[in-house]
């Protein structure tokens, strides 16, 4: 059984999918994660991504492994646990600009594909309805408003102790949604037979309790 979650920056995917996982007791998979891994790699060593050989010959060097300690995702950059490192603004950007390329994603397809065969999953991302598992049982593609997106993150970075700015967070997030729908490959769209969940008025257990009764259906 594969649970698909699509949905733009901010939209709570990933705290819904963790706890509908863990009722169902299936497996998260956080694909953003991979990518963002990806973009720490190409920051950390100054590729020109620009130049298709640079970047080739930098993919190459990369190895990305996913470990699961209690049900929890880590992400391995040539078997570095670069988990926190990889949640910073400027990586959250950088994925956004890099995912767009083709080499970029095909160096990630096989890993996501291969995790949800062999596993039952909750995969979030971007192209995992349209693209990933065009064959998911059951496929989500989870919205909010921006400004609800805007203020859920800011409500979460305060909690850490950041200092976060609402509006330049706000610019953030549309700027993303921005290359992420409109790029050629994989743009993030709704997959013609998901669900369209809006959760700006709705509480996490609902959302979650949603996800819970589609997959029942899908039974
Ligand atoms: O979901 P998250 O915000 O961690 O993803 C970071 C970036 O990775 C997104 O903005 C998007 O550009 C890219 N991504 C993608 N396809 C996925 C997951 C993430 O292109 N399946």
């Amino acid at each position: 059984m594969n649970i698909a979650i699509d949905g733009p920056a901010g939209a709570g995917k990933s705290t819904i999918a963790r706890l509908a996982a863990k009722k169902l007791g299936f497996l998260y998979v956080d694909t953003g994660a991979m990518y963002r891994a990806i973009a720490l790699y190409l920051l950390w060593n100054e590729t020109d991504i620009d130049d298709e050989e640079e970047l080739k010959k930098a993919l190459e060097r990369i190895n990305i492994n996913i470990v699961y300690e209690n049900n929890v995702q880590h992400v391995f950059l040539n078997f570095q646990d670069v988990s926190a490192e990889i949640r910073s603004e400027k990586v959250s950007i950088m994925a956004s600009k890099t995912s767009a390329l083709q080499p970029v994603r095909d160096k990630l397809l096989n890993l996501q594909k291969d995790i949800a065969t062999k596993n039952n999953v909750i995969m979030d991302g971007r192209d995992i309805g349209t693209n990933i598992l065009p064959n998911a049982e059951v496929k989500i593609y989870l919205d909010a408003s921006v400004e609800v997106r805007a203020k859920r993150r800011f409500d979460e970075m305060k909690n850490k102790g950041e200092n976060p700015d609402l509006e330049s967070i706000k610019l953030n997030i549309i700027a993303r949604d921005e290359q992420d729908m409109n790029r050629k490959i994989a743009p993030l769209k709704k997959a013609e037979d998901a669900t369209l969940i809006d959760s700006s008025y709705m509480s996490i257990d609902q959302v979650v309790d949603k996800i819970i009764s589609l997959e029942r259906e899908a039974n």
